[in-house]
């Protein structure tokens, strides 16, 4: 919660994009506060209130600064120019706007009003820009989901003179097209509405706020005095709800391990647990010192180390699981121990890594009513999730509801990468609407955000494998413990996904790969962008580096020799019929290898203090769920609107987080119809409305829900044919309320008008349900996990200081097997976000609980820090994909790490065990090797 800002009032006037104002206001306003809560201007972000993430960057006289930062009294007199005041009077995009949106620099959209404004300071006082210059003018806004290039592109784009077009793909044609976001505009325009930017109709009559107490403690009994009494002093506190207030107090990932409370009872797993939930006036609420709450912890011994946890006689984090292992994960395949043995050579390594921070810009955030004109009473929830029927049915177990009466309206996510996975505001909210009988609502600030959501793993692996004389491989035997912290969230599915993706995507008749998802009293590690498996193949493409050298291979040749290709067994035995795109991506690089190599030879042919390298890594992934159902179920209509024009409906349940299910799932919808896809309006999200299409996770989207679209889409085909009396081949067009046909020489006609219609106006529907074909793992580990597998090769290019330690990135090159794209842009888009994030798992991301919880301890990539990308998009079609096409949001991640820490190895010689490779550790290391 925002700290308490002063009070007093006076009169300011201010010039606020192109209107006089005249506010009584605090003086010591927030600007960002005034902006947002008295007009209404929601466009300006806030994801910090610290002035670290630039989301909410407006202009002040024409200079960009940050609304949080900036008191209202010193607005006085002055002119202020948020994103709403960008487009045009009629409404018409800016040129920034229209290059922003044609070059798809805008992806969640939560930082995208920060850039905008930045940007336009920048073209104001420089026309014409250089790279360098757009660069520094971005350097205060952060972005999470882009990677900056794109947004570098599109500001040099809005200074060129070049015309910014794009003609609308024709029916048939979307698939394919590099189609702008149909989101974009809202995102561009500052009016999509993120978890912090709307109320409930009901508001504010009777609103209230809720704060959360959180334990300071990592492992502490607790025990509460008079809360009534407590009360009774707190006139501006309505209510304290506690453990006893929540009917079926545990939620989690997966329904048999529901083992993480609402709020704690008597007993807290982790510093920033929830343990009381105060709900009030936000004032009364912000005046609340928590050392004055009757609760009183009993300090225990924290076993945050995962060594301290599975130490022998370590008590037990849940008492279910006395020797602290929630799971283990199991693939074994051929004969390991002689294998090894019998190696020509062989290669063996740790390696370790540490919790890694979402950084999602938009903290949580949301708010919650309940519905009484239904008997039984209804809640909606209004949230930031990646998740909206796990969140319906786990918000149904929380209350002890049937599910139906849960109506989740999910808000547009500003960032989620899994960590919007897991429930964070939804049941705190749902509880105090119940009980109030009152809207609710609840935003995060960012220390809360970071201390109570979910990171990725840490993981402490080792590994060895081996190869014959020849190069060929032939071993690999790999253990990992991966830290899942006080509760189980994703444990499970990291401690399954791993080893089948430990070996990495190569061929090997000998694979023996043991994990253990170890319970600690550190924050909860959930889901992050890959599940494990970019902390394991930076331990596998290490080996594989190690195995060229030694057998005398290049790096690039050694893994083309060994990479899965069409017909081959996975160490799961699962045969890969189809879409191996491994060896395409080496070859598409084989030219910017080369050529890499041969700069730094020439680089290092002269003694620098600035060594150069390039380093290469594979990876593959699995796509969707591990093994267990993973169904989609999308609807589609043609429906009369409004207006009582004909227009394709799309009910469409995957979530956008960013990732561009808004777009992709219109594109193939439209196409298996065969009518544009500018016909196209669709609903997302809400779980009254759409079916339930799963989780945005594991990137399994366009695969599965794109497939459950095309299936929807031809559905709805064949009955408007029929409708028609017409047969295939066809051409189908909308004109006002009519469907007309051209086939078989004739033009037909089918006014919709006359036509019955279901709710929401629809007249005719169709469905399509897909649920990819797995078979179960036996226990070798041996089955199909996953339809189909996503492959990518990448390099990168660094410079090292070597007296400084420091790393910088001259150049990477990402090749991708993608199956299909159907959007080009918005698969490029995605595996630059993953590259920066990839970037920052190797060089500078390190969350440690209570001392990097804001975003200027806690390091993320920023537009200086990553560099230029060239993206290969191999095309090798995955025969039950929507056209071939697989998925790509984790697999853009994960191979940049590796690459980057070979690149290191290049330069210097200096082989790391660990990440982040901070310029201290890199420093260290570059002194011991001297
Ligand atoms: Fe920049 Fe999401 S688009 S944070």
């Amino acid at each position: 919660m925002n700290a308490p800002e002063q009070v007093a009032t006076q009169l300011i006037r201010l010039n606020v994009n192109g209107a006089v104002l005249h506010l009584a206001a605090a003086p010591a306003q927030r600007l960002s506060t005034l902006l947002r809560d008295e007009l209404k201007l929601t466009g300006t972000k806030i994801g910090c209130h610290a002035g670290d993430c630039g989301a909410c960057t407006v202009l002040l006289d024409g200079q960009p600064v940050c609304a949080c930062l900036v008191a209202a009294g010193q607005c006085a007199g002055r002119g202020i120019t948020t994103v709403e005041g960008l487009a045009q009077a009629d409404g018409t995009l800016s040129r920034l706007q229209q290059a922003f949106r044609c070059m798809g620099a805008a992806q969640c959209g939560i930082c995208t009003p920060g850039m905008l404004m930045s940007a336009q300071a920048l073209l104001q006082r420089t026309p014409q820009p250089s790279e360098v210059q757009v660069q520094d003018a971005l350097a205060g806004v952060l972005c999470r989901c882009t990677g900056y290039r794109l947004i570098i592109d599109a500001v040099l784009l809005a200074a060129g003179t070049q015309a910014i077009t794009f003609e609308a793909p024709a029916a048939g044609q979307a698939v394919g097209a590099r189609l702008p976001r149909l989101d974009a505009n809202a995102k561009l325009r500052g009016t999509e509405a993120f978890g912090a930017d709307t109320l409930p109709a009901s508001w504010p009559q009777g609103g209230v706020s809720l704060r959360i107490i959180r334990s300071p403690h990592a492992h502490a009994r607790f025990t509460l005095g008079s809360v009534a009494g407590w009360l009774r002093h707190h006139p501006g506190v309505l209510a304290v709800f506690t453990a006893a207030d929540v009917p079926n107090n545990a939620f989690a990932i997966f329904a048999n391990l529901r083992d993480q409370p609402v709020l704690a009872d008597g007993l807290v797993r982790f510093a920033g647990e929830a343990v009381l939930a105060l709900a009030g006036d936000e004032p009364a609420l912000l005046a609340i010192d928590e050392r004055e709450l009757p609760i009183h912890y009993e300090r225990l011994n924290a076993l945050a180390e995962m060594h301290q946890a599975l130490a022998p006689g370590a008590p037990a984090v849940h008492a279910a699981f006395a020797d602290n292992v929630l799971c283990r994960g199991r693939v074994v395949r051929g004969k390991i121990e002689p294998a090894l043995a019998q190696a020509a050579h062989r290669a063996e390594a740790g390696f370790e890594t540490r919790a890694v921070e979402h950084a999602y810009i938009e903290p949580e955030a949301g708010w919650a009513e309940l519905l009484t004109d239904t008997e039984p009473p209804r809640l909606r929830v209004f949230a930031s999730t990646q998740t909206p029927y796990m969140d319906r049915d786990e918000l149904a177990h929380v209350l002890g509801w049937a599910p139906e009466r849960i109506h989740i309206v999910p808000s547009a996510v500003g960032g989620g990468f899994g960590g919007k996975l897991d429930l964070a505001v939804q049941p705190l909210l749902a509880i105090a609407a119940c009980k109030l009988k009152r809207p609710v609502r609840l935003v995060y600030e960012r220390p809360e955000s970071m201390r109570s959501s979910t990171k990725r793993h840490p993981a402490r692996m080792r590994a060895a494998a081996a190869c014959d004389a020849q190069g060929r491989l032939t071993a690999f035997d790999f253990q990992g413990d991966f830290n899942t912290g006080a509760y189980s969230s994703w444990g499970p599915t990291v401690a399954n996904r791993v080893p089948i993706h430990a070996c990495g995507p190569y061929r090997v008749p000998h694979v023996r790969a043991l994990t253990r998802a170890v319970f600690t009293h550190g924050s909860v590690a959930g889901a992050f962008r890959g599940f494990g498996v970019p902390q394991a193949t930076l331990l596998g493409e290490l080996l594989m580096d190690e195995l060229a050298a030694a057998s005398g291979a290049d790096a690039l040749e050694f893994r083309h020799q060994n990479a899965l290709r069409a017909g081959d067994h996975t160490a799961t035995g699962q045969v890969l019929h189809a879409s191996v795109g491994l060896q395409a991506c080496l070859v598409a690089l084989r030219p910017a290898w080369a050529q890499a190599l041969a700069r730094c030879k020439q680089h290092n042919t002269q003694d620098r203090p600035r060594k150069r390298g390039a380093g290469i890594a594979c990876m593959w992934y699995g796509i969707g769920n591990t093994v267990i159902a993973n169904p989609s179920t999308v609807r589609g209509s043609l429906r009369l609107n409004l207006e009582g024009n004909a227009e394709l409906f799309l009910y469409n349940g995957a979530q956008e987080i960013g990732q561009g299910t808004a777009t992709i799932l219109p594109q193939i919808f439209a196409d298996a119809v065969g009518l544009p896809v500018a016909c196209v309006e669709q609903v997302m999200g809400d779980t009254d409305l759409t079916l339930d299409a799963g989780k945005s996770s594991a990137s399994r989207q366009t695969f599965v829900s794109g497939q459950a679209a095309r299936l929807a889409g031809l559905d709805l085909r064949a009955q408007l044919l029929e409708a028609l009396g017409v047969a295939e081949p066809a051409n189908l067009r909308l004109e006002g309320s009519a469907l007309f046909a051209h086939a078989g020489g004739l033009n037909v006609c089918l006014d919709l008008i006359h036509l019955p219609r279901q709710a929401q106006g629809d007249v005719f529907t169709g469905q399509g349900r897909f649920d990819p074909p797995t078979v179960a793992l036996d226990a070798d580990g041996q089955g199909v996990p996953y339809a189909t597998y996503a492959f990518a090769a990448q390099i990168a290019e660094v410079e090292v200081d070597v007296e400084l330690g420091t790393v910088k990135l001259l150049h990477i090159h990402a090749a991708h097997d993608v199956g299909r794209a159907i959007n080009p842009t918005l698969v490029e888009g995605q595996i630059h976000g993953g590259i920066a994030q990839g970037i920052g798992m190797a060089l500078m991301e390190e969350y440690v609980n209570g001392r990097t919880d804001n975003l200027h301890d806690y390091l993320i990539p920023t537009v200086g820090d990553v560099p230029p990308i060239t993206v290969h998009l191999i095309e090798d079609p995955e025969p039950l994909g929507p056209w071939g096409a697989k998925g790509v949001g984790e697999p853009a991640l994960v191979a940049t790490a590796p690459a980057i820490l070979a690149a290191i190895r290049h330069a210097t010689g200096v082989k790391l065990h660990e990440v982040p490779v901070t310029p201290s550790r890199l420093r260290a290391a570059l002194l011991e090797l001297k």
